[in-house]
């Protein structure tokens, strides 16, 4: 066991790593340093984000143009690893660019909080209690909330809810908030936090409760957000879905309607389905210097909200119109952050026209939507391989050490063909044997 690692310098934070874990490996330090940023401000930036910094973790950032928003073009910064999510997200922006772009609105911006704590007494007495005391609660956060107050968030709600059947003694506060453009973590905390001090100071000095316990175990915000959702759409004719990928366009639109559905019956295809829109959702949120981990953890919570785990995209059609949509609940923000301190992500806000907390929720409502429509078209009509391959086929060649001539002859060869990586290397034996 090492103590005090965190106390070292970072020089010798990477020297003991070095040589606990990679003492014959010459190149391993090299590594780190090369992505460090010697004494620059940025890298003091980036050592601030968190703890124990050795280096940095490089992602590309992409663009994808052509996003009609509501009548408003926008080009989305997104970060991702996987090959194909950017194409593909350009490929469904134009596609839906010439039939009328994306639709959004935004279904409710609340969010919760919860104090949990266990109470052995008489309930109605604890709810006649909380009624008395539920001015005091909201004024004990004066001092949190006198910010976000300005900028038109605040807490908005806050009841007991009785618990008592799912765990013996249980209850929880549970408190609605509005965090405006930001994504409110911290200010909900804080809240919650001082609810749970008062609401123990309080408790302590109320005479019926002389010979009861109040345990507060824990006061946290919920990352589930179903009441901060938002819904991006989009609408044409039948016949106007064709393209040169799409023949017929009825068939198409009753294969797609076909594939959503079984992402609604069948959740081994469910997780997949969903994973293929976070791709497009995680980019941006990423980008935009949110956390993704809430995103997930929120929509897939939600995927699951009526007992079974289901697509979050939907479709219609009716008569000849095809309408598909997303409906998801998303908390981020657009101010506090990293939106100000990485300055890629104030880049990224600024390359969306820095939009306001909901106006971002609408744009990556979007990226996710365009994601699935260009995950299900490929896979009901040419099938997924094809676009996959001819990225990862840029990935094999990096991996093989190839020069540009040789790229551009294996570029060439394997335009209709099936890449893998065995057949690469031998094709590009082949090259090298002349
Ligand atoms: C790959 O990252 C995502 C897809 O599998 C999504 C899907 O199947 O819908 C292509």
């Amino acid at each position: 066991m090492k103590s005090g690692f965190s106390k070292l310098t970072k020089k010798e934070k990477i020297n003991w790593v070095v040589d606990k874990l990679f003492v014959d490996d010459v190149e391993s330090k090299k590594l780190l340093e090369q992505y460090h940023l010697s004494n620059s401000d940025l890298q003091k930036i980036h050592d601030d984000f968190s703890e124990n910094t050795l280096s940095n973790f490089l992602l590309p950032l992409g663009v994808a143009p052509n996003f009609l928003i509501d009548g408003k073009d926008f080009i989305l910064p997104m970060v991702v690893e996987e090959s194909s999510v950017v194409a593909a997200a350009c490929n469904s922006a134009k596609f839906w660019y010439k039939r009328g772009g994306f639709k959004t609105r935004i279904i409710g911006t609340k969010k919760t909080g919860q104090v949990h704590f266990l109470f052995d007494g008489n309930k109605k007495e604890f709810f006649k209690f909380f009624d008395k005391i539920k001015e005091k609660l909201m004024f004990s956060c004066d001092d949190i909330t006198a910010n976000m107050k300005k900028r038109g968030g605040g807490i908005i709600s806050l009841s007991v809810l009785d618990k008592t059947k799912e765990i013996e003694n249980y209850y929880k506060l549970n408190a609605e908030f509005e965090t405006a453009d930001s994504m409110g973590a911290n200010f909900i905390n804080s809240c919650l936090e001082q609810f749970s001090k008062t609401l123990e100071i309080e408790f302590n000095s109320e005479p019926r409760f002389n010979d009861n316990n109040l345990e507060i175990i824990m006061s946290i915000l919920s990352n589930y957000t179903p009441n901060c959702k938002v819904i991006a759409e989009v609408e044409c004719e039948i016949n106007d879905l064709s393209d040169k990928d799409i023949a017929d366009s009825n068939l198409f639109a009753k294969k797609f309607k076909t594939a959503i559905k079984i992402a609604e019956k069948d959740t081994s295809r469910a997780v997949t389905h969903n994973k293929g829109i976070m791709n497009g959702v995680d980019s941006v949120v990423i980008a935009t210097g949110n956390d993704f981990r809430a995103v997930e953890a929120c929509a897939h919570s939600y995927a699951s909200k009526d007992g079974q785990y289901k697509s979050l995209t939907h479709v219609e059609i009716n008569k000849n119109k095809f309408k598909y949509w997303i409906e998801l609940p998303i908390s981020i923000g657009t101010v506090g952050g990293l939106t100000k301190l990485h300055p890629l992500v104030n880049w990224s806000l600024k390359l969306l026209g820095n939009p306001n907390a909901k106006d971002l929720m609408k744009i990556i409502a979007v990226s996710g939507l365009a994601q699935n429509f260009a995950a299900i078209k490929s896979l009901i009509t040419t099938g997924i391989q094809k676009g996959h391959m001819k990225m990862h086929l840029s990935n094999i060649l990096n991996m093989l050490d190839t020069d540009d001539d040789e790229r551009l002859k294996l570029i060439k060869f394997f335009d209709d063909k099936v890449v893998s990586h065995s057949l690469v290397k031998n094709k590009l034996k082949e090259i090298r044997n002349g």
